[in-house]
């Protein structure tokens, strides 16, 4: 039963809450009881159904017509008429976009939007991301301490979005906070008072997103993603339509930025931390696209994903009914010993770990994967070459209360100036 009223929810069942706790410092080791004993299991806390190890996850996204994407951007947190209003007094009306789109209308599009993701395109971003990273780390290496997320791996994939989708550069700072309000609002569990203050934001973002369309409409010679989304919705109005440009520009935005900048953080806290994948990669750069599948999997930061069933259907030997909710958890799956040997173990050299379900996969798999990997490598490189004696500072990690979007707010890291490597080593 989609309420949960009269299946039988165990207490860890009852107990599971992805807002706190240890889903926040862990999803993976959170959910291995899941993985052993209840892999498919009804949460009272969200009133979602909980899908945690690899197959049942994978099957999930396989099939797009019984499991439909509809509810992937809706907010996990219903919120009261008085915020519902506020976000009304904005124009806000966030509809369909790619990522939560009902087949035969996805594919129809996603098709015609693909030019810009293949990798000759990809491949024309290269430089930018070397250069920008190099300016980032020339500007602290003399220190000797620094954060990185605050000083440089939230401005690189923002700034490399921007260029791809054809955004021009505004306030930076900016749309970094209108981002953690849409990541909020649509996976998160604010407070009362604080869904106020964030619809208020959602609704600024929902204008700033159409302002600058109408800025790109201006210029039909646009070049970028969004520009080349603007001409196909001129030719093709029924089908790239004008809710779906407005939607799209301020959700693209985030998915462009947000996940790559916590997947940096993620895989760089996590290489210092076992020191033998980081030693490896300093020595050896050749290893660092594997490191980053392998990071990808051990922490992602797309941990868990949404679904909808459209008839009823069994998962993981439990049956569900049409209308059932599922959170489908990207982090456990990848965790899933049936899929990994050794999956709480780190291993760079590890031969399968392209197999994680970080970029979701089948029909809605991520269009912007080898964008991401691009800087994912980049930033290593320069970073291991640069500063192979890098090493974590003492700190506390925290993270943006929420279900999908995970990297820590802060990164800070350290380490002897005196030893730096002498420039123009390549
Ligand atoms: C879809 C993850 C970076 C653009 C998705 C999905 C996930 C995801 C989980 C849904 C997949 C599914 O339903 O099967 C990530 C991660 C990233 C990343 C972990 C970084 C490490 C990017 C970048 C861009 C991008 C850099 C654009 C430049 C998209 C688009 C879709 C998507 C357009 C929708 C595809 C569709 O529904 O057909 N991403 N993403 N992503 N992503 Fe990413």
């Amino acid at each position: 039963h989609a309420d949960g009223a009269a299946c039988p929810v165990s207490d860890r069942a009852r107990a599971f809450d992805p807002f706190t706790g240890a889903y926040q410092i862990d999803p993976a080791a959170a959910l291995a009881w899941s993985r052993a004993e209840e892999p498919v299991f009804y949460s009272p806390e969200t009133g979602y159904w909980v899908v945690s190890c690899y197959a049942d996850v994978k099957a999930v996204f396989r099939d797009p017509l019984l499991f439909s994407p509809c509810n992937v951007l809706e907010k996990i947190t219903p919120f009261p008429d008085e915020a519902m209003a506020v976000l009304a007094s904005y124009g806000y009306a966030m509809n369909r976009t790619l990522v939560n789109e009902d087949e035969p209308a996805h594919t129809e599009r996603r098709r015609m939007l693909m030019a810009h993701f293949l990798p000759a395109n990809i491949e024309a971003h290269r430089d930018r991301v070397r250069v920008l990273t190099r300016e980032k780390v020339d500007a602290f290496i003399a220190k000797g301490r620094a954060d990185l997320v605050e000083e440089m791996l939230w401005e690189i994939p923002l700034t490399v979005a921007l260029h791809f989708l054809g955004v021009p550069e505004s306030d930076m700072a900016r749309l970094r906070e209108f981002s953690m309000a849409h990541t909020v609002n649509t996976w998160g569990r604010p407070s009362r008072e604080d869904q106020i203050a964030l619809a208020h934001e959602v609704g600024r973002f929902w204008q700033f997103a159409g302002e600058v369309l109408n800025r790109m409409r201006a210029e039909p010679h646009g070049q970028g993603w969004m520009h080349e989304a603007i001409r196909q919705n001129a030719l093709h109005p029924d089908i790239v339509t004008d809710s779906y440009l407005h939607s799209m520009m301020m959700a693209i935005i985030v998915a462009a930025h947000e996940t790559t900048a916590h997947a940096a953080a993620n895989a760089i806290k996590l290489l210092l931390t076992d020191g033998a994948g980081w030693r490896a990669i300093c020595e050896d750069a050749a290893l660092i696209p594997n490191a980053v599948e392998e990071c990808l999997r051990y922490a992602g930061s797309v941990v868990a994903w949404r679904r909808q069933l459209t008839s009823p259907a069994t998962v993981g030997g439990t049956d569900l009914p049409a209308g059932a909710k599922l959170l489908i958890v990207m982090a456990s799956a990848n965790h899933d010993e049936r899929q990994f040997q050794n999956a709480d173990s780190f291993d760079i050299y590890r031969d399968n770990a392209t197999d994680h379900l970080t970029f979701g996969y089948g029909a809605h798999q991520c269009m912007g994967k080898n964008l991401a990997r691009l800087e994912l490598r980049i930033i290593l490189e320069e970073l291991s070459r640069r500063l192979p004696h890098l090493r974590l500072a003492e700190q506390e990690f925290t993270y943006l209360p929420n279900t999908s979007f995970r990297g820590p707010d802060h990164l800070w890291v350290e380490w002897d100036v005196a030893a730096n490597p002498a420039e123009g080593a390549e």
